[in-house]
């Protein structure tokens, strides 16, 4: 009798939001993991979780910080050399910055750069490439509905959301031939640590929108996954708003999402 090892999925920014709802998805469904963010005492306390809640075989901790360009290439090899095969990557880790363009640190919005494009896009060579090899594999990408947008006040952000949107989509038009699937994930708006890390958890957006829960975020985006679906607007609000953002011109958009972005209480300027 051949037994079969469970298929694992490593998620990038498995300590909080949604990183940690897809790491309960998957163990839910037996899968092993490989848990990667900065914060490697969280990342323990969610592998223990994981065995004693779901009695995951496998969780496999890779402490890195995603700002640094060595870190994806660290991970694959230090996945490697535990001999552990992904079948499926969750590139979930991302991070924004509140404020003006021309105020904020260069030295964070590089950094957003590099976490939220770079790593993504390393990540995702190194493990496309052994998932084509084998013909089996999926991928997750964290892009948002942002992707569509401009967005005054996270000017970087937005941008590097609608970079993960068309490289997603121009990558699963190269690999359609192959068993190996691409999913871009948009969310709205969510109830993580999201706007308190962008400094941004005072503006219109984060106190006077419904925010969606990350929980059902996270299913919406497993469940697209599972299907090979390309992309997926999460919610219905976020389904309309992101219609409208693919008729509207983008300056309209662009001020709508200013509003939205503005500290509550603060006049808009556009
Ligand atoms: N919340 C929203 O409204 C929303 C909407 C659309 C899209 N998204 C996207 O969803 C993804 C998850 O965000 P979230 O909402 O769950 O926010 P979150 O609660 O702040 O989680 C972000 C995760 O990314 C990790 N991360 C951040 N910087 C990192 C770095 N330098 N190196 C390694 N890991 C890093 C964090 O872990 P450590 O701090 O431990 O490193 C954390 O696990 C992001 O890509 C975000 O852009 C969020």
């Amino acid at each position: 009798m051949v037994i079969q090892s469970p298929p694992t999925a490593l998620i990038t920014g498995a300590s909080s939001g949604l990183g940690y709802e897809f790491a309960k998805l998957f163990a839910k469904d037996h899968y092993d993991l490989v848990l990667v963010a900065r914060n490697e005492a969280r990342l323990r306390e969610i592998a223990e979780e994981m065995k004693q809640t779901y009695g995951t075989g496998r969780v496999t901790v890779v402490a890195r910080d995603l700002s640094k360009p060595e870190a994806p290439d660290e991970i694959y090899q230090e996945v490697k050399r535990q001999g552990i095969e992904v079948n499926v990557l969750v590139n979930d880790a991302g991070f924004g910055e509140h404020g003006l363009f021309s105020e904020n640190d260069l030295a964070t919005e590089l950094a957003i750069i590099q976490v939220n494009i770079s790593a993504l896009v390393h990540l995702t060579k190194l493990y496309l490439r052994d998932m084509l090899a084998r013909d089996e594999g999926k991928i997750l990408q964290l892009a948002s509905t942002v992707s569509l947008m401009p967005s005054p006040l996270m000017a970087v952000y937005g941008a590097s959301k609608a970079f993960v949107l068309s490289f997603t989509e121009a990558v699963i038009n190269e690999i359609k031939d192959s068993n190996v699937t691409m999913t871009a994930l948009m969310p709205g708006a969510t109830d993580t640590n999201f706007f308190r890390r962008a400094g941004a958890e005072n503006t219109v957006a984060a106190q006077d929108t419904p925010l969606s829960e990350p929980a059902d975020v996270a299913r919406d985006g497993y469940e697209a996954l599972m299907k090979g679906e390309s992309r997926l607007v999460s919610g219905i609000l976020n389904k309309i708003q992101a219609a409208a953002s693919n008729v509207l011109p983008d300056g309209v958009v662009a001020s709508g999402m200013r509003k939205l972005m503005e500290e509550k209480g603060e006049k808009s300027e556009q």
